[in-house]
């Protein structure tokens, strides 16, 4: 098919290229001038005729599919979207969640050819396949039947009051915390919550603390806060408390955001004595920490033994500010999580939840406390426990592969993340530029880094989104990669135990 003449835009000064592109395409895409099916310009022929960089076009293009108003198709182009075709979910990454800006420039720059068909070991979201779609329509209709207009109104900004006592009843007997439904705020998520707190803590040069490597969201947030952070590494116990305690005595950060348990990206666990110890500092120097507790629900090796954070926080001098979504454990479009609130921040974590976004879907509020309430949930996470421990064991298992090359992992206790080391001299860009190409996403620890340290060194694998076979096959094809970059030229082809 042909594509489209190029008539040349006027650029202004008012907003970015990209977007002034985009806005220039959504009006024809809009109108139907250019119609469903029909071929957008090529990005380099676009790119020279328009006179900006091929990034900028791509940034447009990443737009438009963002607003499902084209499809991506990895090799043949970008196409304008008339209907939702099966195959564009799977074909576009989800760059977005996964990478920061100069990441995605990183990947675009170099044109990398995705396959559609790619396994994905990069994301930590859950398949939709997993999604409980059926109990939720169930729920819905329930609570459109019981409540009708009352649940499409605007709810309390706090929170759907039902939902709060539920949660509260759930968080004393699977998570040995006692909240009182005064102190919890529902969420549209654990970002959200995150933004929430350090709208509520931070001002602009204020310190806040980040676990180093960590989760790039909330290095996002308190960037957009105008704070500066200050990067801790971790250790086998956890956070560096050596590193810590000297770096708060220096800089009194208000806020620190942390995972307790499997943290994303390196899934390694807080000791006890690496809690009590981050508590002590905090307590010791007035600083609050986000738990953001995305998935301790998945621990495979043993019952749990060491008490979340929030569980061990003084209710005389409370520091922990416990964060928990179910974006990962049930669906991410629910956009439902809760945050409890230490007594003396309550007011100001309630101002900025509503200055945020008035209240979270109080429709989909009411859905969600019938779920829980129906045991649904329970039955739901003892599916996802099972499935997950193993996938987690699949990918145990497949990853001695990769070990016989020279990657080092300490085996995590759960979760959905394996953090490896690679053999000296191999980059994780390099590897994931070459293994994306070839049809395995994983995640380059770049992505998460925080500091000066590149961790260019590192890969993250999850097990979030892909079946049992697919982490046999993609891990197969990492390992061949990998042998094939270390052992240019030769005909050495890396033979997994496990195909
Ligand atoms: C550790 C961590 N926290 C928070 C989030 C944001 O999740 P939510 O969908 O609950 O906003 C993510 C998403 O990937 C995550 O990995």
């Amino acid at each position: 098919m042909e594509s489209l003449d190029i008539v040349p835009i006027q650029f202004t000064d008012i907003s970015p290229r990209y977007q002034q592109i985009a806005e220039y395409y959504e009006d024809l895409l809009v109108s139907g001038t250019i119609a469903p099916g029909e071929k957008l310009p090529a990005i380099r022929r676009l790119a020279a005729v328009l006179q900006v960089n091929s990034v900028t076009v791509v940034k447009a293009y990443d737009l438009l599919a963002h607003k499902q108003l084209v499809i991506k198709t990895r090799g043949s182009g970008v196409f304008a979207a008339g209907r939702k075709d099966a195959d564009f979910d799977r074909s576009h990454f989800n760059s977005d969640e996964l990478f920061r800006d100069d990441e995605i420039q990183l990947i675009h720059g170099t044109e990398i050819d995705i396959p559609a068909e790619a396994i994905n070991l990069a994301t930590a979201t859950p398949s939709s396949d997993l999604f409980p779609v059926s109990h939720f329509r169930k729920a819905l209709n329930e609570v459109l039947d019981r409540d009708g207009a009352e649940a499409l109104g605007y709810d309390e900004s706090s929170g759907y009051y039902p939902l709060r006592e539920t949660v509260c009843t759930l968080l004393a007997d699977s998570y040995g915390i006692a909240a009182s439904a005064e102190h919890l705020q529902i969420i549209s998520g654990a970002q959200q919550g995150i933004d929430i707190a350090a709208k509520a803590l931070l001002s602009p040069k204020d310190w806040a603390v980040l676990e180093d490597p960590t989760y790039p969201g909330a290095a996002a947030v308190f960037a957009s806060r105008g704070a500066g952070t200050l990067s801790v590494f971790l250790n086998r116990e956890g956070i560096d408390l050596v590193q810590l305690e000297a770096a708060v005595k220096r800089h009194r950060p208000k806020l620190m955001y942390c995972m307790s348990d499997f943290q994303n990206p390196t899934a390694g666990s807080c000791s006890a004595s690496c809690r009590t110890g981050l508590l002590d500092i905090a307590r010791t120097y007035g600083m609050y920490i986000i738990e953001d507790d995305y998935v301790s629900d998945l621990r495979f090796s043993q019952s749990r033994t060491v008490p979340l954070l929030k569980a061990l926080d003084r209710p005389e001098d409370p520091r922990v500010i416990y964060i928990k979504s179910f974006s990962k454990l049930i669906m991410p479009g629910l956009r439902i999580g809760f945050l409890l609130s230490p007594a003396p921040i309550l007011r100001k974590m309630l101002q900025a939840k509503h200055m945020t976004d008035i209240s979270s879907s109080g429709l989909l509020q009411r859905a969600f406390e019938l779920y829980l309430r129906s045991g649904a949930w329970e039955e739901h996470l003892a599916y996802r426990r099972k499935l997950y421990e193993s996938r987690f064991r699949v990918c145990l298992d497949a990853l001695s592969s990769l070990e016989s090359l020279g990657f080092r992992f300490t085996p995590p206790e759960g979760g959905v993340h394996f953090w490896l080391t690679l053999p000296e001299g191999l980059s994780a860009r390099a590897l994931f530029r070459k293994a994306a190409a070839g049809g395995v996403l994983c995640t380059p620890g770049n992505v998460f880094r925080t500091g000066n340290r590149d961790y260019d060194d590192h890969i993250r694998i999850s097990t979030a989104a892909a079946g049992e076979e697919d982490i046999r096959r993609g891990i197969h094809l990492l390992a061949e990669t990998a042998a094939s970059m270390m052992h240019p030229g030769s005909d050495i082809h890396h033979r997994s135990p496990i195909l």
